[in-house]
């Protein structure tokens, strides 16, 4: 009997939200039967609606809409609209990924209604309280049936925090199934030549996380880097809506004047640019891994990572936010002085399939 067969008699609801996620359920819904439900967190064509067709994920089943707001906003509207899909559709099981505010919106309507619920990407934590991200991943893993662990750090966490091993599934990175699934597509663009750029030639970069870009010191401190960095070689920011807006209402305009500027990309036309450049500079958690995966080197602009995988296994690297130390490492790449790094275990495209086993 096939995966898809065997999990029918579940009814289970895969939620998504935000842009994120939809790398994480894409590869799901090839190998199980249920229900989309988007909650809409993100809701522009290049935050969301692109992914499901480059992924080709089946069109939600319901999109509750909620839309950006404050946390404690954005995470009630969901729980509001959530509940009423669960009390009409009454799943056996709502499965979550990643960290973001509807992970734990829709764990936490899940469970006081007596469903069980699955979280994909378990057990990482960055130890940084004022991430958002880490309060969404402590609360959901703590009330989490099931519980898919991407790496050896996170299975150590949970450990470390109580949760019974029964529970507790390391099954890989299921964000390079995605990237293997359209590897060949991806492969197929050319879509750095359309931003003038050439080959092993050019960064990538993406900035969004608050507490690099909602504090004007921080960012501008930031872009000075970058620069002194693009004097070196040319940078193109795929610049995040957040960012976008803050770098208007700082007035920093004039500090983006020598870089590349996108809007936020499509997966394959973004990961095109990931494939063909010569390093990235970012405080994404998911391109941590995805680089680590194309052995591309990675400067990461955080003071700490959820994905410690990367920087002791792959080509990452923790600069923090201080300009001296992202020019001194980005000439480290320039000058050939970079890690090799190794692919991490499960970093393979089966990830899904051992999802799917070990619910069954
Ligand atoms: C969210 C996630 C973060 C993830 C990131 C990826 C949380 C707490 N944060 O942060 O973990 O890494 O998504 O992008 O869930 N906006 C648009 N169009 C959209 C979506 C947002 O213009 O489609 C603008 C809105 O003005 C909004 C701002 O971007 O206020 C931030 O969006 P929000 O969903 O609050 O958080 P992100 O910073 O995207």
């Amino acid at each position: 009997m096939s995966s898809i067969e065997r999990l029918t008699k579940m009814k289970i609801i895969n939620v998504v939200g935000a842009r994120p996620n939809f790398m994480k359920v894409g590869p799901l819904m090839k190998v199980m039967d249920a229900l989309i439900v988007h909650t809409g967190q993100h809701y522009d064509e290049n935050m969301s609606g692109s992914f499901f067709r480059d992924l080709e994920i089946p069109k939600p089943d319901y999109n509750l809409g909620v839309g950006s707001g404050s946390h404690a906003v954005q995470t009630a509207k969901i729980m509001i609209k959530f509940e009423k899909v669960c009390l009409k559709e009454r799943p056996d099981l709502v499965l979550v990924v990643g960290d973001v505010n509807s992970t734990i919106a829709c764990a936490l309507v899940a469970v006081k209604l007596g469903i069980k619920v699955a979280h994909v990407e378990a057990g990482l934590r960055s130890f940084d309280r004022t991430m958002p991200e880490e309060i969404n991943r402590i609360l959901t893993d703590s009330i989490s049936d099931y519980l898919f662990v991407t790496e050896q750090s996170g299975m150590d966490n949970l450990k470390n925090e109580g949760i019974p091993d029964d529970k507790v599934f390391f099954v890989g990175d299921i964000m390079i199934d995605s990237l293997l699934s359209v590897l060949d597509k991806i492969k197929d663009k050319e879509t750095f030549k359309k931003y003038g750029l050439e080959k092993e030639n050019y960064v990538v970069s993406t900035l969004h996380r608050p507490s690099n870009v909602d504090n004007k010191e921080v960012l501008s401190r930031i872009l000075d880097a970058f620069e002194h960095v693009q004097k070196k070689i040319k940078i193109v920011l795929a610049l995040h809506p957040r960012t976008k807006k803050n770098i208007e209402k700082f007035g920093l305009n004039e500090k983006i004047k020598n870089i590349v500027i996108t809007e936020p990309l499509d997966y394959i036309n973004f990961m095109n640019l990931v494939l063909n450049c010569k390093f990235l500079l970012t405080d994404s958690g998911s391109i941590q891994s995805e680089s680590t995966y194309l052995g591309k080197p990675c400067i990461t602009i955080r003071e700490n990572t959820e994905r410690p995988v990367t920087i002791t296994e792959g080509t990452n690297v923790l600069v923090g936010t201080d300009c001296k130390k992202i020019i001194e490492m980005s000439e480290k790449i320039l000058n050939g002085q970079w890690k090799k790094g190794s692919i991490p275990k499960f970093y393979d495209g089966h990830t899904a399939e051992r999802i799917v086993e070990a619910l069954k």
